[in-house]
């Protein structure tokens, strides 16, 4: 049901913008991340973007569901598989995200805790405010997890 896709990963950008939404933002981290896509009845509910970050910590660049599959569990599947998947490779995988309501409390559903914020990291790298939830981001959550959990 998950699978790696190692060709053609611009194929997915529609749905990679949904969690990302400057292209050249995810284009820093697209080639050298591994990609994991969700199938189900021959559609894509979510993808995953995951980067090795060295010294056995691994990062969650990107994950997206599609909005009418939203609620369903895809996502918290995703993260499972991804931490069962680095598991035997590193310790913690980490995740970065804008202060928002949309995406704190699903990582934190997932087993994720808050472990630093990058200050000004939305106003300093996009080229235009980012809104979610009708609130401006402007410094990214860091949220850690141990991937032996
Ligand atoms: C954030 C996102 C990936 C969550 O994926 P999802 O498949 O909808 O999440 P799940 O169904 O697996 O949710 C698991 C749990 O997380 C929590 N959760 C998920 N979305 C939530 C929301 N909008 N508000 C509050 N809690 C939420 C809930 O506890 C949920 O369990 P429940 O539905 O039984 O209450 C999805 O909303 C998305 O793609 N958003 C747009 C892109 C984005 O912002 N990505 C994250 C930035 S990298």
């Amino acid at each position: 049901m998950i699978k790696q896709i190692v060709d053609n990963k611009r194929q997915f950008m529609k749905l990679l913008l949904l969690a990302d939404e400057q292209e050249n933002m995810i284009e820093r981290y697209l080639e050298r991340g591994e990609l994991f896509v969700l199938e189900e009845e021959e559609e894509v509910k979510a993808v995953c973007v995951v980067t090795d970050e060295g010294g056995g910590v691994f990062e969650i660049k990107n994950l997206a569901t599609a909005p009418e599959h939203q609620r369903k569990g895809y996502g918290k599947a995703m993260v499972q598989f991804v931490s069962n998947h680095y598991r035997d490779q590193g310790h913690t995988l980490l995740v970065g995200t804008g202060d928002s309501p949309l995406t704190l409390p699903f990582y934190e559903a997932c087993g994720f805790v808050i472990s630093h914020q990058i200050d000004n990291f939305f106003t300093d790298h996009y080229d235009h405010p980012i809104y979610e939830g009708g609130k401006q981001l402007i410094h990214m959550i860091v949220l850690k997890k141990a991937l032996s959990e």
